[in-house]
Protein backbone atom coordinates (compact mmCIF):
# COMPACT_ATOMS: atom_id res chain seq x y z
CA UNK A 1 0.00 0.00 0.00
CA UNK A 2 1.25 3.66 -1.14
CA UNK A 3 0.05 4.81 1.90
CA UNK A 4 2.56 2.88 4.30
CA UNK A 5 5.38 5.62 4.28
CA UNK A 6 3.32 8.30 5.23
CA UNK A 7 3.23 10.22 8.22
CA UNK A 8 0.06 10.59 10.51
CA UNK A 9 -0.61 13.70 9.17
CA UNK A 10 0.18 13.09 5.99
CA UNK A 11 -1.62 9.94 5.67
CA UNK A 12 -5.02 11.54 7.11
CA UNK A 13 -4.74 15.06 4.89
CA UNK A 14 -4.16 12.73 1.88
CA UNK A 15 -7.62 11.57 2.69
CA UNK A 16 -9.05 14.79 3.17
CA UNK A 17 -8.33 15.44 -0.51
CA UNK A 18 -9.40 12.34 -1.34
CA UNK A 19 -12.56 13.18 -0.18
CA UNK A 20 -12.59 16.95 -1.99
CA UNK A 21 -11.93 15.30 -4.91
CA UNK A 22 -15.05 12.83 -4.76
CA UNK A 23 -16.90 15.92 -3.73
CA UNK A 24 -15.22 17.23 -7.06
CA UNK A 25 -16.92 15.42 -9.19
CA UNK A 26 -20.27 15.20 -7.68
CA UNK A 27 -20.21 18.65 -8.62
CA UNK A 28 -19.38 18.35 -11.79
CA UNK A 29 -21.45 15.91 -13.00
CA UNK A 30 -24.18 17.87 -11.39
CA UNK A 31 -23.29 21.03 -13.77
CA UNK A 32 -22.92 18.42 -16.74
CA UNK A 33 -26.85 17.79 -15.40
CA UNK A 34 -25.87 13.88 -15.60
CA UNK A 35 -27.90 12.73 -12.86
CA UNK A 36 -26.78 9.11 -12.96
CA UNK A 37 -23.12 9.83 -12.61
CA UNK A 38 -24.15 12.20 -9.53
CA UNK A 39 -25.82 9.76 -8.07
CA UNK A 40 -22.96 7.14 -8.50
CA UNK A 41 -20.49 10.14 -7.11
CA UNK A 42 -22.73 11.06 -4.50
CA UNK A 43 -22.32 7.45 -3.02
CA UNK A 44 -18.98 7.34 -3.54
CA UNK A 45 -18.30 10.57 -1.96
CA UNK A 46 -20.80 9.83 1.16
CA UNK A 47 -18.96 5.77 1.69
CA UNK A 48 -15.36 8.14 1.39
CA UNK A 49 -16.20 10.45 3.66
CA UNK A 50 -18.16 8.41 6.82
CA UNK A 51 -14.61 6.18 6.17
CA UNK A 52 -12.68 8.91 7.32
CA UNK A 53 -14.99 9.79 10.13
CA UNK A 54 -14.88 6.33 11.03
CA UNK A 55 -11.02 6.03 11.00
CA UNK A 56 -10.36 8.92 13.00
CA UNK A 57 -13.37 8.17 15.36
CA UNK A 58 -12.32 4.69 16.20
CA UNK A 59 -8.50 4.36 15.84
CA UNK A 60 -6.90 7.74 15.99
CA UNK A 61 -8.94 10.03 18.19
CA UNK A 62 -9.19 7.19 21.28
CA UNK A 63 -5.43 6.57 20.68
CA UNK A 64 -4.25 10.47 20.82
CA UNK A 65 -6.72 10.68 23.70
CA UNK A 66 -5.33 7.79 25.63
CA UNK A 67 -1.77 8.87 24.77
CA UNK A 68 -2.59 12.76 25.89
CA UNK A 69 -4.58 12.43 28.59
CA UNK A 70 -6.49 14.39 27.18
CA UNK A 71 -10.13 12.56 27.08
CA UNK A 72 -12.46 14.83 29.14
CA UNK A 73 -13.08 17.60 26.63
CA UNK A 74 -9.76 18.64 24.55
CA UNK A 75 -9.49 18.97 20.69
CA UNK A 76 -11.13 15.69 19.58
CA UNK A 77 -13.93 16.36 21.67
CA UNK A 78 -15.19 19.18 19.45
CA UNK A 79 -13.80 17.12 16.39
CA UNK A 80 -16.36 14.60 17.28
CA UNK A 81 -19.34 16.90 17.95
CA UNK A 82 -18.23 18.63 14.28
CA UNK A 83 -18.40 14.85 12.59
CA UNK A 84 -21.77 14.63 13.89
CA UNK A 85 -22.92 18.05 12.16
CA UNK A 86 -21.39 16.37 9.40
CA UNK A 87 -23.04 13.12 9.40
CA UNK A 88 -26.69 15.06 10.10
CA UNK A 89 -25.75 16.85 6.65
CA UNK A 90 -24.94 13.52 5.25
CA UNK A 91 -27.85 11.97 6.46
CA UNK A 92 -29.87 14.77 4.78
CA UNK A 93 -28.40 14.81 1.76
CA UNK A 94 -28.37 11.04 1.25
CA UNK A 95 -32.21 11.48 1.58
CA UNK A 96 -32.12 14.57 -1.34
CA UNK A 97 -30.13 11.52 -3.56
CA UNK A 98 -32.70 8.94 -3.12
CA UNK A 99 -35.69 11.02 -3.43
CA UNK A 100 -34.38 12.64 -6.85
CA UNK A 101 -33.68 16.31 -5.63
CA UNK A 102 -30.39 16.73 -7.03
CA UNK A 103 -30.38 20.40 -6.49
CA UNK A 104 -31.31 20.06 -2.78
CA UNK A 105 -28.41 17.63 -2.91
CA UNK A 106 -25.69 20.18 -4.17
CA UNK A 107 -27.14 22.79 -1.73
CA UNK A 108 -26.75 20.86 1.36
CA UNK A 109 -23.15 20.16 0.19
CA UNK A 110 -22.19 23.76 -0.02
CA UNK A 111 -22.94 23.81 3.45
CA UNK A 112 -21.43 20.70 4.36
CA UNK A 113 -18.62 21.77 2.22
CA UNK A 114 -17.80 24.61 4.26
CA UNK A 115 -18.18 22.96 7.42
CA UNK A 116 -15.51 20.45 6.30
CA UNK A 117 -13.18 23.02 5.27
CA UNK A 118 -12.80 24.67 8.78
CA UNK A 119 -12.93 21.39 10.27
CA UNK A 120 -10.24 20.29 7.95
CA UNK A 121 -8.13 23.14 8.92
CA UNK A 122 -8.56 22.90 12.29
CA UNK A 123 -7.21 19.04 12.28
CA UNK A 124 -4.55 19.67 9.64
CA UNK A 125 -2.62 22.79 11.02
CA UNK A 126 -3.44 21.78 14.59
CA UNK A 127 -4.56 18.77 15.90
CA UNK A 128 -2.79 16.16 13.08
CA UNK A 129 0.71 17.71 14.36
CA UNK A 130 -0.42 17.49 17.83
CA UNK A 131 -1.17 13.86 17.01
CA UNK A 132 1.59 13.02 15.15
CA UNK A 133 4.16 13.99 17.91
CA UNK A 134 2.39 12.41 20.32
CA UNK A 135 1.30 8.98 18.82
CA UNK A 136 4.92 8.96 16.86
CA UNK A 137 6.04 5.43 18.49
CA UNK A 138 2.57 3.81 17.98
CA UNK A 139 2.07 5.33 14.33
CA UNK A 140 3.02 1.58 12.69
CA UNK A 141 0.65 -0.24 14.60
CA UNK A 142 -2.21 2.79 14.22
CA UNK A 143 -1.75 3.11 10.66
CA UNK A 144 -1.96 -1.11 10.41
CA UNK A 145 -5.27 -0.52 11.85
CA UNK A 146 -6.34 2.24 9.50
CA UNK A 147 -5.05 0.20 6.33
CA UNK A 148 -8.07 -2.34 7.50
CA UNK A 149 -10.66 0.08 6.71
FE1 LIG B 1 -12.36 14.93 11.48
FE1 LIG C 1 -10.18 14.48 9.13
Amino acid sequence: MSDASLSLKEFFTHDHRRCDERWAEVEAAAQAGEREVEKEKWREFQSQMLRHLRMEEEVMFPAFEQASGMTGGGPTFVMRSEHEQMRGLIAQMSAAADGGDYDELVDLGDTLLMLIQQHNQKEEQMLYPMAEQTLTADWSKIREKLIEY
